[in-house]
C-alpha cells in the first residue's frame, strides 16, 4: 500500500518560492561591455515580464507597439519608470542603448500568423 510522506511542502508555499525566484531572474541585467547590445533579447529579458510578447501586447504594463507617445516620453519612462508601476532603468542602460530600445519599440509589428 502506498504511504504518503509525512512532511510535504504546502503547494502554495512552493508556488510562492518559485514566483520569488522568477521575479528575481527578471531583474534588470546591465548590458555587456563588449558593445553587443541585443535589444530584442534585452527587452525580452528585462521588460518582457510586464510588456508582453516583446511589447506587442499588454501585460502588467501597457502595449508598446504603435505607442502614441513621443520619443521624449518613452525615454523618460524608461529612465525614470513610474513609482508603483514600472522600475526606473536609469543607470541600467546608456543613452545610446535607450535610443536602440526606442527604435525597437517603434519598429514593432504584429507577429505573422
Ligand atoms: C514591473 C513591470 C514593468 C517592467 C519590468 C517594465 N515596465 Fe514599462 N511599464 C510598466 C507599467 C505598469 C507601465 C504603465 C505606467 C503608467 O501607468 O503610466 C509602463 C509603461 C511603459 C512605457 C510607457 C507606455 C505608455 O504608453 O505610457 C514604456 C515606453 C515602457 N513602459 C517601456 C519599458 C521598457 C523599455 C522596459 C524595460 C527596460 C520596461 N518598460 C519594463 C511596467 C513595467
Amino acid at each position: 500500500m502506498l504511504r504518503l510522506p509525512c512532511k510535504t511542502i504546502p503547494a502554495g508555499l512552493g508556488a510562492a518560492l518559485l514566483w520569488a525566484a522568477m521575479a528575481q531572474a527578471q531583474s534588470p541585467t546591465p548590458a555587456p561591455e563588449n558593445g553587443a547590445f541585443e535589444v530584442e533579447q534585452v527587452f525580452a529579458g528585462t521588460c518582457g515580464f510586464c510588456h508582453s510578447d516583446g511589447g506587442r501586447a499588454a501585460g502588467k504594463g501597457p502595449q508598446l507597439m504603435n505607442s502614441p507617445r513621443d520619443d521624449a516620453f518613452i525615454r523618460d519612462r524608461i529612465k525614470h519608470g513610474k513609482p508603483g508601476a514600472m522600475p526606473a532603468f536609469d543607470g541600467a542602460f546608456t543613452d545610446a542603448q535607450i535610443d536602440q530600445m526606442i527604435k525597437y519599440i517603434r519598429a514593432l509589428k504584429p507577429r505573422d500568423g
